[in-house]
């Protein structure tokens, strides 16, 4: 299965930062992987003008199609303005905004009723991993918070331990490759072997020193990577590592 690599940039960037998008665009005019942007909510609708090869993505949606929601976003907005992937349930919006399982479903839910592709992020705390808790965090989260009708077309799933994020820490292969290989049990026993085929990335300080050896992993279908997306080059060594590995 050919590999996806996404960038969230979270809440950074600006207009000037569409020249970032167009460079990795360019670059991934060959490439035998996909590529996605998530910017913030003001850079779709110019990155998706700006772009052919790869695709644009938003970080988070509301529940409903429209209605008196001061602030939010619908994913059909989102999608009208190019967005292809909606990424839910970052372990960010979980802890600042929130964000429950039961959300987390409803919005995957929704990004499915807008034709978009839901990246469900899940993944355990430091907590959690030291009390070996990690594959029951992952089992409850997964539970309670995919959509009831998963399809390798319609979601992805983003194993991002919480302790991983932001911090240059990296759990060890076989750490990842155990919670890829549940993840991906859970997801055939619940879906079906259509299962099979739905993309897991790794994410939590993907480089491009460790992108090579993180992609050789069973059972790690791509990478969903923070920081080392908002500079072209760094992220365009992660699409190379990706594109090399199938
Ligand atoms: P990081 O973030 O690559 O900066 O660790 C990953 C993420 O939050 O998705």
């Amino acid at each position: 299965m050919s590999k996806l690599v996404a960038g969230n940039w979270k809440m950074f960037g600006d207009i000037n930062m569409i020249s970032e998008i167009k460079k990795i665009d360019q670059h991934c005019n060959e490439i035998d992987c996909e590529v996605a942007i998530c910017p913030p909510f003001p850079l779709l609708f110019s990155a998706n003008e700006q772009t052919e090869n790869i695709k644009i993505g938003a970080q988070s949606c509301h529940v409903n199609i429209n209605g008196a929601h001061t602030g939010e976003v619908s994913a059909e907005m989102l999608v009208e303005v190019g967005a292809q992937f909606i990424l839910v349930g970052h372990s960010e919006r979980r802890q600042n905004n929130n964000e429950t399982n039961n959300v987390v479903k409803l919005k995957s839910e929704a990004v499915h009723r807008s034709g978009a592709t839901a990246i469900v992020c899940i993944g355990e705390t430091l907590e959690e991993r030291k009390e070996e808790k990690t594959l029951s965090v992952l089992q409850e989260q997964m539970l309670s918070s995919l959509p009831t009708k998963v399809t390798p077309q319609n979601t992805v799933i983003a194993y991002e331990p919480v302790w991983a994020i932001g911090t240059g820490l990296v759990p060890e292969t076989d750490q990842i490759r155990a919670a890829h290989s549940f993840i991906r049990g859970f997801l055939v026993s619940t879906y079906g072997a259509e299962a099979h085929n739905v993309k897991i990335l790794y994410g939590g300080s993907v480089k491009g020193s460790n992108a090579k050896e993180i992609f050789s992993i069973a059972n790690v279908n791509g990478a969903l990577v923070g920081g080392a997306s908002l500079k072209s080059s760094d992220f365009i060594e992660i699409i190379t590592a990706a594109s090399n590995s199938v």
